[in-house]
């Protein structure tokens, strides 16, 4: 099994075709397996654009980036999907929920995507889940009658169903008060205790960047601060 989650050789992006502006300027780094990562940064520092990069949504101009060990260069759009569905999961700022669906319903939807249908290990996983997240109350309300931070541990939930070896969320509590933020990342850190799964966190809360294994600022599209907190 390869020793990192990510790596990213010379990771350069830059929008635009006649107005050109480079974002990223040459990123090196890898992300160890099991590890629990804090990346920090300005506003249009370059943090969303990397992470985009990193999860596969979006293309580097230039450098390579491997994925458990398998190298995405070369790959077409379709062999990216597939990479991605089978080890990444998202959580992003706005958790994107079908608000007409329940809880459980939102978190069994991926499983019902990979699989073309709900099996019984889906169901029992997702019930595990939901457990696990603190939703069993609610589990059979629509997703526009909970509370913001049920939310947005149903987007948590949703995107662990397929078991993702690697978590990129990009401002997961972004949208919640101080009092759901410690909870969201308690439960981010116990996920990463128990399903050693991967994280990668972009986030402004210092309390939140301070319980990482490691925080990395960016500045200006580089790397400007790497500090290992726990070695793992
Ligand atoms: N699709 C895009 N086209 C052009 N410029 C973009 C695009 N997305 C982001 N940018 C620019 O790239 C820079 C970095 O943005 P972003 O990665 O979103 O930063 P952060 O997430 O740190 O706030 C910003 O200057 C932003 O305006
Ligand atoms: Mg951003």
């Amino acid at each position: 099994m390869a020793e990192y989650a990510l790596k990213l050789t010379g990771i350069e992006k830059t929008y635009g075709t006649t107005i050109k502006t480079k974002v990223l300027h040459g990123i090196d780094v890898s992300f160890k397996r099991h590890s629990f990562n804090a990346i920090i940064g300005q506003s249009g520092s370059g943090k969303s654009t990397l992470m985009n990069i990193m999860g596969t949504l979006d293309l580097p101009t230039s450098g390579v980036l491997e994925i458990l060990g398998t190298k995405t260069t070369d790959m077409n759009k379709k062999q990216l999907a597939v990479l991605r569905n089978e080890t990444i999961g998202f959580i992003f700022q706005h958790h994107y929920l079908l608000p007409e669906f329940t809880a459980l319903e939102n978190i069994l939807m991926p499983a019902k995507i990979k699989h073309g249908r709900i099996t019984q290990a889906d169901r029992a996983y997702a019930l595990e889940l939901i457990e696990f997240v603190g939703l069993t109350q609610v589990k059979d309300n629509p997703a526009n009658q909970m509370s913001g931070g049920q939310q947005q541990r149903t987007a948590i939930a949703r995107a662990l169903i397929n078991k993702p070896e690697i978590i990129l969320a990009d401002e997961p509590t972004g949208a919640l008060d101080s009092e759901s933020t410690d909870k969201v990342y308690q439960l981010l850190r116990d996920i990463n205790t128990t399903y050693q799964t991967t994280f990668l966190v972009i986030t402004h809360d210092r309390k939140v960047a301070e319980k990482a294994d490691r925080i990395i600022e960016l500045k200006d599209g580089r790397i400007e601060l790497d500090v290992v907190t726990k070695s793992s």
